[in-house]
């Protein structure tokens, strides 16, 4: 067979026109028929459509057998493969879908509020996955190889990806996507009915008054969420510092700086967790820290930081009551190296947390304050809890009742100029 004939048989067959196969080898002539460099430096969109008309131009060429929408179809597909998230680009688009997960070149699942499904993508063959992973990777600056197969690592545009490849994965490279979607605002969260306005108030005044505050609640009981809205009452002239593992606040002010942590690389080594950046946030005359979540001895690092004039600094915690949020914060402290007293430790809490708000899940599947209590400290005792706002259901579909702040919110609330001082009254 001559060489022509070969480059012809090599050719698809136009009626098969989206098997994985054709596709790839359009691919490949897409590849040879345009000049790499000179395309990888045009913007996005023209990117795009210099290779759609090369590929439609290759498509045509090859014989009028495919409708006008197959035709299309196929190009779509052969550029999405060549440029981009590669057959992901589509899932990407669409906005519903906040988890993508690719267990080898055949298996690509999406996850759709909440539920997981089959996505009717797949990558013509394992390379494909492969290339597409390197092109995510080498985009954060990172590279993936045998002797270094697991990344982890955050997109310029949010989202969360992780990539592990052989030999740890076996049957077939894995990719997981996180995305983060819109975080609800205030307005959303009282439609929905986890709390009232009033309630808003209350917790925009605590943040005027630098309180600093604590959410707690199980997990997904909308911690992150509430935190974000909270945060959003910061004022714009004030420098935020947050700190996360997984950088989800989305804060509207300017003068921001996010922090995120990170895990030790394959070999052990690099990490920087939540307590270091604490500590060099200290070193950024930051007027506001806003942790994502502690779980560990970074609770002391905030502790501190909160009793030595960062006052106002935000925080959410894993626990199940309000009492066990002082409880889980005392532990979470305890587990430090600085081996403190258990006395001087329920100090640091007691004298820090001036504010929690407690968060529930209901059976329906709604997300709720169930409770917003201030911290009132006792001399050489445990601190009680004074409720500002409380549901008077489990159910948590009650109304929330509202309770007098305790003279010495009412003071904080006063020097803020948010009230008339109590001594003028
Ligand atoms: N009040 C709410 N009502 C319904 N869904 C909510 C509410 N608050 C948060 N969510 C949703 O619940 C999920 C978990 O919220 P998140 O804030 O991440 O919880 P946590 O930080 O406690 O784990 C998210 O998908 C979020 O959009
Ligand atoms: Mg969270």
């Amino acid at each position: 067979m001559g060489l022509k004939n070969r480059t012809r048989s090599q050719r698809p067959d136009p009626t098969r026109s989206m098997d994985a196969e054709s596709v790839s080898t359009y691919r490949k002539r897409l590849l040879d028929a345009i000049d790499v460099d000179e395309v990888a430096k045009l913007g996005r969109d023209a990117q795009r459509a210099r290779l759609e008309r090369v590929v439609t131009k290759l498509v045509s060429g090859d014989g009028p057998l495919l409708s006008s929408t197959e035709r299309s179809a196929l190009v779509r597909r052969v550029v999405d493969e060549a440029v981009g998230l590669g057959v992901l680009e589509p899932l990407l688009a669409d906005p519903e879908v906040t988890e993508i997960m690719v267990n080898g070149h055949r298996n690509v699942f999406v996850e759709r509020a909440g539920r997981i499904e089959r996505a009717d993508v797949g990558f013509s063959d394992e390379a494909q996955l492969r290339q597409t992973i390197d092109r995510i990777v080498a985009s954060v600056d990172r590279r993936i190889d045998a002797s270094s197969p697991m990344v982890d690592a955050r997109l310029a545009t949010g989202e969360r990806v992780n990539a592990v490849i052989a030999p740890l994965a076996l049957d077939g490279a894995s990719l997981t996507i996180r995305r983060f979607p819109k975080p609800f605002t205030a307005d959303e969260l009282v439609a929905r009915g986890a709390l009232d306005q009033p309630t808003i108030d209350l917790l925009r005044g605590c943040v005027k008054a630098r309180c600093n505050i604590v959410v707690s609640g199980g997990t997904g009981t909308g911690k992150t969420t509430l935190l974000n809205v909270v945060s959003g009452f910061i004022g714009r002239d004030e420098r935020i510092v947050t700190i996360e593992d997984s950088a989800e606040l989305s804060l509207a002010q300017e003068h921001v700086v996010r922090l995120e942590a990170r895990p030790a690389n394959v070999e052990g080594h690099g990490r920087i967790a939540i307590r270091d950046l604490v500590r060099n946030a200290l070193r950024m005359r930051p007027d506001r820290i806003v942790v994502g979540e502690v779980r560990g001895g970074e609770a002391l690092d905030m502790l501190q930081a909160m009793n030595t004039g960062h006052e106002g600094s935000l925080t959410t915690v894993h626990a199940n009551t309000a009492d066990d949020a002082l409880a889980r914060l005392l532990t979470l402290a305890s587990m430090s190296e600085l081996e403190l007293p258990y006395e001087a430790l329920r100090e640091q809490v007691a004298g820090a947390i001036h504010i929690i708000v407690q968060l529930a899940r209901s059976d329906d599947g709604s997300r709720r304050i169930s409770e917003i209590a201030a911290v009132m400290r006792q001399p050489n005792e445990a601190p009680t809890l004074l409720p500002l706002v409380r549901r008077g259901d489990a159910m948590l579909q009650a109304p929330l009742e509202h309770f007098a702040p305790p003279p010495w919110l009412q003071d904080r609330f006063a020097a803020a100029g948010l009230l008339a001082s109590r001594a003028s009254r």
